[in-house]
């Protein structure tokens, strides 16, 4: 299994020293504009393996694409980041050309690849990747909601005081502060809905922090957050990698699919080796359809930017 990670920044080597450190990767290159950038961090990493105990060689290069030949999967990280205070689609105008090229010179050495995006805006990133470049719509797939149904059980773990493992939760919708939807009344702590354990102010709020987790990150490191984004990023890479047919919501492009169409928004899918093996149409309540939709024509508008 061969793993590309287009940018070195905070996100980009966080992701590779997680999918590292799980060691189901042959190999993982680090590509990055920024001269010795990547093959700086990559050295540095592969300094960790006789302590961290991957035998996955990693190796960095500076925009030499001929390095990510004939890669399963590749990551898409490059961009700039967000500062306090900015939305993620407020980075369309730099990040949406970026991520043309990167995914241009991607696909000339790796026709086959499973593309992940994770440059912001996401969701329409994620669109210009699935009908830009070629790709059957199963290889192309948008990280967010893996990354918010983090943030979202840590949410409800913290209100609970109970451990994060015993919770079941995830976030649909697009990837954005106002436009993601926690399925907070499908939430459950070892099966027991957590409408039986918190109040509903309690939930709303619960909601509420995890629809901002990004922001709230970004307000006190004064950038995005790389941690959790890396590690929900190793997380979709290793279900390919396993063919674990594991459920992730992330963002597809739907075909009709809970009545939408043209567009990447995050839903429930089972991810293995082939990418996107299936997306899941779940039941959502009318309020959860509602939100569903009201985040999709969000997502529409920024997609819209694209043609500008
Ligand atoms: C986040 O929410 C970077 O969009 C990513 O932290």
């Amino acid at each position: 299994m061969k793993v590309t990670v287009v940018g070195a920044g905070a996100v980009g080597a966080s992701a590779a020293e997680y999918i590292a450190i799980k060691d189901f990767a042959d190999e993982i290159v680090i590509l990055d504009i920024k001269e010795g950038f990547a093959e700086g961090k990559a050295m540095d990493l592969m300094q960790t393996s006789s302590l961290n105990g991957f035998d996955s060689k990693i190796v960095g290069t500076t925009g030499d694409y001929s390095k990510t030949a004939n890669s399963n999967v590749a990551v898409i990280t490059s961009g700039i980041p967000r500062k306090p205070g900015m939305t993620r689609e407020e980075l369309i105008g730099i990040n949406a050309g970026i991520v043309k090229d990167v995914t241009k010179n991607l696909l000339e050495h790796s026709p086959d690849v499973i593309i992940i995006v994770v440059s912001n805006p996401m969701d329409t990133l994620a669109y210009l990747v699935a009908t830009s470049s070629g790709l059957a719509k199963n290889q192309v797939i948008g990280m967010g909601g893996a990354l918010d149904s983090a943030r979202f059980k840590y949410r409800l773990a913290e209100a609970m005081d109970c451990p994060t493992s015993e919770i079941s939760a995830m976030v649909i919708g697009g990837h954005s502060d106002k436009g993601m939807v926690p399925l907070i009344e499908k939430a459950s702590r070892n099966s027991v809905p957590v409408a039986e354990l918190i109040s509903v102010e309690k939930r709303q709020e619960v909601v509420e922090a995890t629809k901002v987790g990004g922001a709230t990150l970004t307000k006190l490191l004064g950038t995005s957050a790389w941690y959790a984004p890396g590690a929900a990023i190793s997380e979709m890479v290793k279900a390919i990698a396993l063919d674990s047919k594991k459920m992730f919501p992330c963002s597809c492009f739907l075909e009709g699919e809970y009545g939408l169409n043209d567009i990447c928004i995050g839903v429930p899918a089972v991810i293995g080796k082939n990418g996107v093996e299936k997306i899941l149409e779940i039941e959502l309540s009318d309020a959860e359809k509602e939100k569903l939709v009201s985040s999709a024509e969000a997502v529409r508008k920024t997609n819209g930017l694209l043609d500008e």
